[in-house]
């Protein structure tokens, strides 16, 4: 009882201090100086804005006020009456630090970026300087904000393996990502439960490899098979659009494209690139690791898997491929005689290092065609192929150990930063298991303290991994994602000495507003005191 009365008392305490804060922004920028009045948005009000990518900013802002407030503003290369001027520096200063600053007085708004980039994150700022009730009217606080990011990379993933998405929900997962300031989303596009991107050359990949015969109910091994077919994939025109989208957003697109394991889809739809004496091959029901992995021992899966990334290539222009490299059963391998005469020809070790061997063919391919690969902190067993990056997710030792060699780490550690576990201890829905509450993802620092500050700089930030095994519907993910993303932005965006838990939690009262404005579902345990 007394708990819970200590409970109520705070929630009243933090409502109240988010209902008087004029200024509550999520993630808390760099400096923010309040001033006095407001600039009132009207349907009048000028956007000012002249380069075509400043417009793109004004767009997105546009876009904003129509969806929640139900008007547009004119966009117009001129300023006059009370305006929202948007301009880019483009500095010259190398490098380029994404910082902007938005300067609010009750007869202008000005929006300065040194980069395209800022000048977009300013327009998040000025979102969330918006009310949060619906008007034609709209009365934004006069403050004067500095701000840029700590780190280069802040990410988020979504695996469409498991569970399929339409792009319109690709869409609206990479406006989130927009909305907090984040600029990468890492798309995870090949599994043992489907194949989910079109391939010119392989079209059975899709034909059979993005359709499963049935999905196991329940939690893993499941108590039963619903039996209902279940397909989904992106042809290349809509992965176009995606990109296309997000580029417009500043968000960049890593593919991920699975190997030598999670790839049974591909096995099922080309059963050549699997060890001799091994299968038959299905596009799994259930969830897990399986066995059936790509031969390394051919040179024809190689000759695949080159074909697949010139595609691949083609539509992404990220600099960043991920390859996977994760959890990839050495079982098939060990009793291929390919594989075997592979290791004897290359002079390997074991397994391990034929996965290495692996990995590092693909980079020398990939670094050929100027790009560079990002893999799963298994890549690291049997020795890291020179140039790759590494995304670290069973913990933090992966980031730590590649880190120590100079190379550079992205870090998605499974114990603070895998929105697939619960938010609250007495889960309802079905989730994999494990328990990450809201305070614990804000505790998130990404740079291991075992890390001297030369090697901490290897660590170009973090990124929340969505798998989707028991999100088989869109809110389902909102409800995983939110709030978590939010404090995990503030991880990513603001000075470490700016991080504070408690200065975080009226902020966050006001996020649940803009959920709702967004129609987003998101967890309420934080808001109920339920995740303690
Ligand atoms: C992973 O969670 N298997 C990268
Ligand atoms: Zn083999």
């Amino acid at each position: 009882m007394l708990k819970h009365l200590a409970t109520f008392l705070f929630l009243i305490v933090i409502s109240f201090t988010a209902c008087c804060q004029r200024v509550s922004i999520i993630p808390q920028p760099v400096s923010v100086k309040e001033g006095k009045g407001d600039f009132v948005i009207s349907q009048k009000t000028i956007i000012s804005a002249i380069d075509k990518e400043d417009v793109k900013s004004a767009n997105f802002f546009n876009d904003y006020l129509f969806k929640i407030y139900g008007f547009k503003l004119p966009v117009n290369k001129q300023k006059s009456g009370k305006f929202i001027e948007i301009s880019t520096r483009k500095s010259t200063r190398a490098p380029a630090t994404d910082r902007y600053t938005l300067t609010v007085t009750p007869n202008a708004i000005r929006l300065v970026g040194d980069t395209y980039n800022a000048s977009f994150y300013g327009i998040q700022s000025l979102i969330q300087l918006l009310p949060v009730q619906v008007s034609s009217s709209l009365a934004v606080p006069a403050v004067t904000i500095v701000d840029s990011p700590r780190f280069a990379y802040r990410g988020m993933h979504l695996d469409v393996g498991r569970h399929f998405f339409p792009v319109s929900f690709v869409k609206k997962y990479i406006d989130y990502i927009a909305l907090h300031k984040m600029n990468y989303f890492h798309w995870h596009l090949t599994e043992d439960q489907g194949w989910r991107m079109e391939i010119k050359k392989y079209p059975k990949l899709t034909e059979i490899g993005a359709c499963r015969n049935g999905t196991i109910i329940g939690h893993h091994p499941g108590i039963g098979n619903d039996s209902i077919r279940y397909c989904g994939f992106y042809t290349q025109d809509e992965i176009k659009e995606v990109v296309k989208y997000a580029t417009d957003r500043r968000i960049t697109v890593i593919p991920e494209i699975e190997m030598p394991g999670h790839a049974e889809a591909a096995l099922t739809s080309y059963p050549f690139l699997g060890c001799p004496g091994t299968g038959p091959y299905q596009v799994q029901q259930g969830w897990g690791v399986f066995n059936n992995v790509f031969c390394a021992g051919k040179d024809s899966t190689f000759q695949f898997i080159q074909d697949v990334l010139d595609e691949v290539l083609t539509l992404f222009p990220s600099q960043y491929i991920h390859i996977g490299g994760d959890e990839s059963p050495k079982t098939n391998w060990k009793i291929c005689p390919r594989c075997q005469a592979r290791i004897k020809e290359q002079g390997l070790k074991d397994e391990h290092e034929l996965q290495s061997y692996f990995i590092q063919r693909i980079e020398k391919y990939l670094n050929g065609k100027g790009r560079q690969i990002i893999g799963w902190d298994e890549i690291l067993e049997g020795g890291l192929a020179p140039n790759a990056t590494v995304m670290s997710w069973r913990g933090e030792e992966g980031g730590i150990a590649a880190a120590k060699q100079n190379h550079k780490v992205i870090m998605t550690p499974a114990t603070y930063v895998y929105f697939d576990h619960s938010q609250v201890q007495k889960e309802d829905s079905l989730h994999i298991g494990g328990y990450l509450p809201l305070e614990k993802v804000y505790s998130y620092e990404p740079v291991p303290k075992e890390l001297n500050e030369e090697q901490g700089k290897y660590v170009l930030g973090a990124q929340a991994n969505v798998w989707t095994e028991y999100m088989p519907y869109e809110s389902k993910i909102e409800y995983m994602v939110f709030p978590r993303m939010s404090a995990l932005s503030e991880v990513l965006w603001s000075p470490k000495e700016a991080r504070n838990w408690s200065n975080f939690q009226p902020r966050l009262q006001n996020q649940f507003k803009r959920y709702d404005l967004w129609k987003a579902n998101y967890s309420k345990a934080f808001l109920e005191g339920k995740d303690k």
